[in-house]
């Protein structure tokens, strides 16, 4: 969270399973869609929050799976664990709160007398978090008997009932929406309250989500029946929470107009580049843009026009520099000619190019460096390079590159490097 030294603009705290993942959408469309809105607008001033029933296991599945990005806060197992950043540093003060009122012996002890109660996977019983599997037409019964043999036992638990399946049971003061107010809390003592928060879900134990105060909320086109149910007995009249029109994360996209929280065009939404000019001299836009074109270039997405390349040719330094992963240097303006070749072979095949963590810096008046980490997906292999482009402008000229260099980063296995281009 030390990223920014001021309020996030907005926030964006989203469950992961059919609400930014679209498991019906092999081809992750919506999502792309989504990170590079996020990278292109978003990145430099404001928080991404993924808030997850998933175990940290599970968690890191997903992620190896599909094209997310990387959150600024991490926040699993239904509210009962939050970590911070890239390397994930869990938020021990959250933890200590938990253990009021909670013992998970007599929880498990108790829930295993339920023969409709069936356990889920190991890996989903948490410190916090005990979950089964419950038919639906059991569900509501199960909840009320439970919920008074624990009070019997003088446990103060609270009960969530999910995606028409899953049954957790966790202390009363967990949950994504507790969660999410110990977040704002914590973010309001350190003088980042966000101006604008937006809650999104699916299921049963977003719910929560869109109790919290002063939050936004879209429950995405395809939610589940008990989150409809839940917003029709409580939140009906609260206009800060829409139902989508759309699916998943272009749900999300979709509430970002409606609430008019910012930026809602996804660059993956503009097809000719030469054409979309902005205003302010952005070197972050510049290369989400640049591997966006990469990715339509090699899938024959764009016209095999002369003029791209020219007008790419054209903003690179004479003597610019391009350090392959490998280690090998070769001119800026010959990268593009190699690239010139390689129109449309990926065509038909599956080849996606993403950008995560884009983080431009003026270092001197005129110079600019951009970091990122660039995706690359072709066939079932992923790989990833840290790559640093160092950007400069003159007075009411464009940004002219200067040099780009990429290294391996320590999550891509790479045995041949000669496939990759930039
Ligand atoms: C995720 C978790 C599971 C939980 C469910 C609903 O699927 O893996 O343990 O029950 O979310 O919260
Ligand atoms: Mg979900």
């Amino acid at each position: 969270m030390e990223r920014l030294t001021s309020p996030p603009r907005l926030m964006i705290v989203s469950d992961l399973d059919h609400t930014m993942v679209d498991h019906h959408d092999s081809e992750n469309l919506s999502l792309l869609r989504f990170n590079s809105l996020w990278e292109h607008a978003y990145r430099h001033d404001s928080f991404l929050v993924f808030s997850t029933g998933r175990s940290p296991t599970l968690y890191k599945e997903l992620r190896k799976e599909k094209p997310l990005l990387t959150p600024d806060i991490t926040i699993m197992s239904v509210g009962t664990e939050i970590t911070y950043g890239d390397s994930m540093v869990p938020d021990h003060g959250w933890v200590d709160t938990l253990n009021n009122k909670w013992d998970l012996g007599i929880v498990k002890e108790e829930a295993c007398k339920f023969p409709e109660l069936k356990l889920q996977a190991e890996t989903e019983q948490r410190p916090h978090k005990v979950s089964f599997y419950v038919d639906k037409s059991k569900a509501q019964e199960v909840t009320k008997e439970l919920s008074q043999r624990f009070e019997k036992r003088g446990l103060d638990v609270k009960i969530i009932y999910s995606g028409g399946m899953d049954l957790d049971i966790l202390p009363q003061g967990a949950g994504k929406g507790q969660a999410l107010a110990y977040l704002l809390k914590k973010l309001k003592t350190e003088g980042k309250l966000p101006v604008n928060t937006l809650a999104c879900g699916d299921s049963g134990n977003d719910a929560e989500l869109f109790s919290i105060p002063d939050v936004y909320g879209v429950m995405v086109s395809n939610a589940q029946e008990e989150l409809l149910k839940w917003h029709a007995e409580n939140a009906k009249d609260n206009p800060k929470v829409i139902h989508a029109k759309e699916r998943c994360a272009s749900g999300i996209i979709e509430a970002i107009g409606h609430f008019k929280l910012g930026p809602n065009l996804s660059p993956r939404d503009v097809s000719d580049f030469l054409e979309c000019k902005t205003e302010n001299v952005n070197p972050g836009h510049e290369v989400v843009k640049f591997f966006l074109f990469y990715e339509r270039w090699r899938r024959g997405e764009v016209e095999n026009c002369e003029a791209y390349t020219a007008s790419l040719k054209a903003s690179c330094h004479p003597s610019g520099v391009f350090v392959h992963p490998s280690g090998a240097e070769k001119s800026l303006r010959d990268t593009i000619d190699e690239l010139r070749k390689c129109y449309g072979d990926k065509q038909g095949k599956k080849f996606r190019v993403w950008a995560d963590q884009v983080l431009a810096t003026d270092t001197t008046p005129g110079t600019w460096i951009v970091k990122l980490d660039k995706w690359e997906q072709n066939g079932e292999e992923r790989r990833c390079c840290t790559t640093t482009v160092k950007f400069t402008s003159k007075e009411g000229e464009g940004l002219v590159w200067e040099h780009v260099q990429q290294t391996w980063s320590k999550e891509s296995e790479v045995k041949d490097d000669s496939s990759w281009i930039i």
